[in-house]
């Protein structure tokens, strides 16, 4: 068995997410659990997450590698709540054995006295959410930050010593054109970003884009995705990124270890309101609501809002989803052989050490392929 089919860990769950739900303005695309919250609310939560740490901490072995502060926007919180809650951290996990804490910051809310206090306390990895160098996309997608300001915020982060730096892009974005899309590339790769992630712009439920998708103000083109992906692949590969998941590549030596336990199915613990944790076959979510989360936290009840136990089919389905998304792939003997030969001679999908990875052609039609596999 490949180390990554291994789901469970008999020495402690190994990785953690902490979900911060404010955001200084809400994006008309985003999907994510988040809200503007004033500024009791932020000191509330502070509070409550620090409670939530301390639940879990008693109440798992934790052995913990992978720390991903994500959210909503966890740098709109003060540079002094930032401090507390790492310092907290320090005391309330056993923190020897994390090789890597992440932390999503926009470019909205980056200064350098809170780039310094977040390396300070221990982070090590930044996902900057740029998602275009253009300002009119920029304002297209409602950010509260022009493309100045994003150059500005990375420059900031490598000026305070983070040496693993990952860019956040959009692409196929309404009237995205080839040549914008390549310049967005170009730019990024200027600033050597040791990891890039990019999204093809989806159409998310309650969202204000995609009430205009079905006013017909902005339409999908799959060819069009298929070109832009396509066109990030080459462009990055050339430039020495390894691409190591659809979304994501990466220097040598800097794949995101915590998304990587992620797409093999290891088990996490989420804090934070809408979080999810998972165990074995059994996953929860925390209720998604900050107000809801901290009144149980005060009240010393439990924030989990739903527990679902899913069978192994349904584990199957997910690592078989997840995993082929991914360079390495999957095991062999986890899908069909009669389909994974088909895939095979259709150019889709490739046979090397007993485990099928999608192809260059397959990576352009990854969710049919995975479907065929099930
Ligand atoms: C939790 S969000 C962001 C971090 C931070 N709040 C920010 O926006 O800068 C993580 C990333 O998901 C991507 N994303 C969010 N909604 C998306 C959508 N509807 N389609 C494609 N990508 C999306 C964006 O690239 C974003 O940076
Ligand atoms: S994309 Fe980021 S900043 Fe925008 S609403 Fe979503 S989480 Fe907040």
């Amino acid at each position: 068995m490949n180390e990554d089919d291994i789901h469970t860990s008999s020495n402690g769950i190994r990785h953690l997410y902490v979900h911060f739900p404010f955001c200084a303005r809400i994006c008309p695309y985003c999907a994510f659990y988040k809200t503007r919250g004033n500024a009791a609310d932020l000191a509330r939560f502070c509070e409550a997450l620090l409670r939530e740490a301390g639940r879990v901490a008693k109440k798992f072995p934790l052995t913990l590698e992978t720390i991903f502060f994500g959210g909503g926007t966890p740098t709109v919180l003060s540079t002094a709540q930032l401090k507390n809650l790492l310092e907290q951290f320090h005391e309330i996990f056993d923190l020897g054995g994390v090789r890597e804490w992440s932390i999503e910051a926009n470019p909205g809310s980056v200064s350098a006295k809170k780039a310094a206090a977040l390396h300070q306390g221990g982070i090590n990895r930044i996902s900057l959410g740029v998602q275009s160098w253009d300002n009119k996309f920029l304002r297209l997608l409602g950010r509260e930050h022009d493309a100045t300001q994003a150059e500005e915020s990375f420059r900031i982060f490598r000026g305070v010593g983070f040496s693993n730096i990952s860019v956040d892009l959009m692409f196929a974005l309404p009237g995205q054109t080839e040549m914008q899309w390549r310049n967005s590339l170009q730019k990024t790769m200027v600033l050597r970003p040791e990891h890039i992630s990019t999204y093809c712009l989806t159409y998310e439920q309650d969202t204000q884009f995609l009430a205009r998708f079905e006013r017909g103000e902005f339409a999908i083109d799959d060819e069009n995705e298929a070109r832009f992906l396509e066109l990030a692949m080459t462009t990055l590969e050339q430039a020495g990124y390894e691409h190591y998941e659809i979304s994501n590549y990466a220097r040598p030596g800097y794949r995101s270890e915590h998304n990587r336990a992620y797409w093999r199915g290891a088990d996490y613990i989420g804090i934070g309101p809408s979080a999810f944790s998972t165990r074995g076959l059994e996953r929860w979510q925390n209720v998604a609501d900050h107000n809801g989360y901290a009144q149980r936290l005060f009240a010393n009840e439990s924030p989990v809002g739903s527990i679902e136990r899913l069978t192994p089919a349904m584990k199957r389905t997910e690592h078989i989803a997840l995993g082929l998304r991914t360079r390495e792939g999957i095991a062999a003997g986890t899908v069909d052989q009669n389909q994974a030969e088909k895939l095979i001679s259709n150019g889709l999908l490739s046979h090397y050490a007993n485990r099928f990875a999608l192809t260059r052609a397959g990576k352009l039609l990854a969710d049919s392929v995975a479907e065929n596999l099930l």
